[in-house]
């Protein structure tokens, strides 16, 4: 079978799927027999593209490098139409995260599972905020709603609980899941100071010009909810997870915690206990033989205890054109 892939959102993901799928085009049919074309294009900056026979990727890659907006194969009709009546059976959904009200990828996601077609995403909006209605709209429909990409980009986590982990009880998941203030918290123990090291996360691109969803913890909190609901089954909202940042870290502490062989990290952490899963999110000073405080600079990492291997962690890039791309790919070729 052949799949016609849709792509809403042509931004850093939806360029990296592209750029990954073009270059192992061949590689992917010879070993998973995966044939595709990329049929659709949605994005607000290029513009809407639309051809079901395959779009020329590689033209729509140069036009939005150039930061041109698509010249070929245009489609007059608004995305959730596209989504619709497109012949694409999967469905990427690489829009902007809105952990308040999901934003527009709620209604792409509904639009695409709602007329039986699979959705892959590194959205976290939808996941956070939505994750058991689409997984029900998705059975109903006899298509998947696959987020792996959500958790730490391509590194995987969620797949790991239900491929290699599988069978084994997860009681607690905790770690790094957000590169940024990882970044910021490796360079504090450098000597510099918050505000200091925010200026350079800034310029290094690291950290946006408004910081709050990552210095604030709201990034690892969207990331602690889909965990929690998609790794403990528990349908656990935002709002029920505690929540602080690293904004009030001063050098003193930074200090308190060497003298004590210790480290300080942002931790997420999911747990089960007597039944009921809790999410939280909190500067932590982990004990340095932990495998976590060995994390430094942008990665995340991710430790599981698990009723039959005690502690497993996994160690891997948070975020990055290929490394989420990879995500979209992972998922694809599980469908
Ligand atoms: N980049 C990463 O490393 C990474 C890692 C993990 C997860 N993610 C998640 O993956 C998703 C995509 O990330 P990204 O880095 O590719 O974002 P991005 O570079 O900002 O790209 C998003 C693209 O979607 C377009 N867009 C926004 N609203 C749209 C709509 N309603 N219809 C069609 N197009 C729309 C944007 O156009 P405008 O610019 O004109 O608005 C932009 O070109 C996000 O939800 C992000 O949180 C990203």
């Amino acid at each position: 079978m052949k799949h016609n892939i849709a792509l809403i959102g042509f931004g850093t993901v939806g360029q990296g799927i592209s750029e990954i799928l073009l270059s192992k085009k061949k590689y992917l049919k010879d070993k998973y027999n995966f044939k595709f074309e990329i049929v659709a294009v949605a994005d607000f900056a290029y513009g809407n593209c639309y051809n079901p026979k395959g779009l020329d990727i590689q033209q729509m890659l140069e036009e939005a490098q150039a930061k041109k907006k698509f010249s070929k194969d245009l489609y007059d009709k608004d995305t959730l139409t596209l989504i619709k009546k497109s012949n694409a059976n999967i469905v990427c959904e690489l829009t902007y995260t809105d952990l308040t009200t999901g934003g527009p990828a709620i209604d792409h996601v509904k639009a695409a599972l709602s007329s039986g077609k699979h959705v892959v995403t590194s959205n976290k909006g939808p996941a956070a905020l939505k994750y058991q209605e689409f997984k029900k709209l998705a059975k109903k429909n006899s298509v998947k709603f696959l987020i792996e990409g959500t958790v730490v980009a391509g590194t995987p986590i969620i797949n790991l609980t239900r491929g290699p982990l599988a069978g084994c009880e997860i009681t607690k998941i905790k770690g790094i899941l957000n590169g940024t203030t990882n970044y910021m918290l490796t360079e504090m123990e450098k000597g510099m100071d918050y505000a200091s090291v925010l200026k350079v996360a800034q310029d290094l691109g690291y950290a946006e010009a408004d910081p709050t969803g990552d210095v604030e913890g709201f990034d690892a909190r969207g990331k602690v909810c889909i965990l929690a609901n998609v790794v403990m089954g528990a349908p656990l909202k935002i709002a029920d997870i505690a929540c602080k940042g690293i904004t009030k870290i001063t050098p003193k502490d930074i200090e308190k915690a060497t003298k004590e062989g210790k480290r300080w990290k942002l931790i997420g952490c999911v747990e089960k206990k007597d039944g009921i899963v809790t999410g939280s999110v909190n500067p932590e000073m982990v004990e340095l033989s932990h495998p976590l405080a060995g994390v430094m600079g942008a990665k995340n990492a991710l430790t599981f205890t698990t009723d039959m291997l005690g502690d497993v962690t996994i160690v891997g890039p948070g975020a990055g054109k290929i490394e989420t791309g990879f995500s979209i790919l992972t998922d694809m070729l599980s469908i």
